[in-house]
């Protein structure tokens, strides 16, 4: 394969994939395909933007006759599909922009890699590969026990989740109509560097650091199971290179924390960091309305692909969350440009002319 499309790359962990594949395939074009609305971020790539094997396209899509000409033109042999609006609580103010990208923009996808690819049903294509990244919130809720498998059947309750169980359900109807070449994953809640802060951990490290109110929703017993973002980037990399056709994959850490807890233990992290006495960040919990439709319990099952590819996490949850606080105190320009705004002029000056 010489040239790979990823999708959604100047997001949070759509960046860390690009970083892992222009990194580690030299001798492979990496095409990042980004809309930059409020979650994308060229800021997050800066570290690799001169490689020659990386290409930024500013695009949407959503937009058909745009993603048709690309594919025509680029005949790309891959695509790693990450493009999405990913924010639960936006899905909730705003399904119809989650219907756009999430469902008819992986349609479009699907539809420009057929065309250029031109499956044939029943013939195995081995050196095409469209790989959808997806999430564990198509698989519902969980009550206090049980885990998502790789069967568990779909149960979505957000317009987000629902979104991406839509375009899930597309994807391998198109490896089962057309013999287009997918595969999916489903991942379970990603932290790390470069995450947007509006999500639960970055939004209570930057306001822990502005003395502000960590916001709790409903009683903070809502269970995640996290794992660091680069263990997802390099699952991704293992799915993409190793998985059959037509195959899914869960992929998560093992680890599943309460709400009230993890954000406990990110106050005495941050509170070791800045100095402060033990105790101090904890006075900033704040409990407040519940999400509407929130989900109770998420637990990812990851045994088939520990099993069948050798992937496990790298990092336990302590550690990876004292890297990440260092990370976003070590990187205050980064977050200082995100919550101004002003990353979004970085395209302007570095691309736009
Ligand atoms: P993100 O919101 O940080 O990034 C999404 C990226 O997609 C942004 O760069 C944005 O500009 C781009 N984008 C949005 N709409 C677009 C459009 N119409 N055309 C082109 N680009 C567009 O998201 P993320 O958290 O990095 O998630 C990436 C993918 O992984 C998503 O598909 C998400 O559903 C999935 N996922 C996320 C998590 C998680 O914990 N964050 C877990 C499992 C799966
Ligand atoms: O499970 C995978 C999913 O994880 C991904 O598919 C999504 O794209 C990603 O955003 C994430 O969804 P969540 O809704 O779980 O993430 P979020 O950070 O928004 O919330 C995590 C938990 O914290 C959830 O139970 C809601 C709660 N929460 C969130 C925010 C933003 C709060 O209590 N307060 C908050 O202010």
């Amino acid at each position: 394969m010489n040239k790979i499309l990823i999708t959604g790359g100047a997001g949070f962990i759509g960046s860390h994939v690009v970083r892992l594949f222009v990194n580690k395939y030299p001798n492979i074009n990496i095409y990042n395909l980004d809309k930059l609305t409020y979650a994308g971020n060229l800021m997050n790539l800066t570290d690799i933007e001169q490689k020659e094997n990386y290409h930024f396209v500013k695009g949407d899509i959503v937009d058909a006759a745009f993603v048709n000409e690309l594919f025509e033109k680029e005949q790309f042999d891959a695509v790693i599909h990450l493009a999405a609006e990913s924010h639960v609580d936006r899905s909730i103010e705003n399904p119809l922009d989650f219907v756009m990208t999430n469902i008819i923009g992986t349609v479009n996808l699907l539809n420009a890699a057929k065309k250029i690819w031109k499956p044939v049903l029943g013939a195995t294509m081995t050196d095409k590969r469209f790989y959808h990244v997806s999430t564990d919130e198509v698989y519902g809720s969980l009550g206090e026990t049980g885990m998502f498998t790789e069967t568990t059947a779909y149960d979505p309750h957000s317009p987000y989740s629902a979104s991406k169980a839509s375009s899930d359900h597309f994807v391998r109807a198109y490896g089962d109509t057309y013999g287009l070449p997918v595969v999916i994953s489903n991942c379970s809640n990603n932290y790390g560097p470069y995450h947007f802060p509006e999500k639960l951990i970055p939004l209570c490290i930057n306001n822990i650091k502005n003395n502000k109110p960590l916001p709790i929703y409903g009683k903070g017993e809502n269970v995640r199971d996290w794992l660091f973002v680069e263990d997802h980037a390099r699952a991704i990399d293992v799915v993409f290179h190793s998985a059959k056709n037509n195959s899914t994959y869960n992929i998560g850490g093992h680890n599943e924390w309460k709400n009230i807890d993890v954000i406990r233990l990110l106050c005495k992290i941050m509170d070791k960091k800045l100095g402060h006495a033990d105790g101090t960040s904890e006075q900033l919990i704040t409990f407040v309305k519940d999400r509407a439709g929130h989900d109770l319990r998420y637990a990812i099952d990851s045994t088939k692909l520990q099993n069948e590819l050798g992937w496990k996490p790298s990092l336990q949850f302590e550690e990876g969350l004292e890297k990440t606080v260092d990370w976003y105190l070590t990187n205050e320009e980064w977050l200082e440009r995100v919550t101004s705004g002003a990353y979004q002029d970085y395209y302007n000056k570095q691309y736009a002319h």
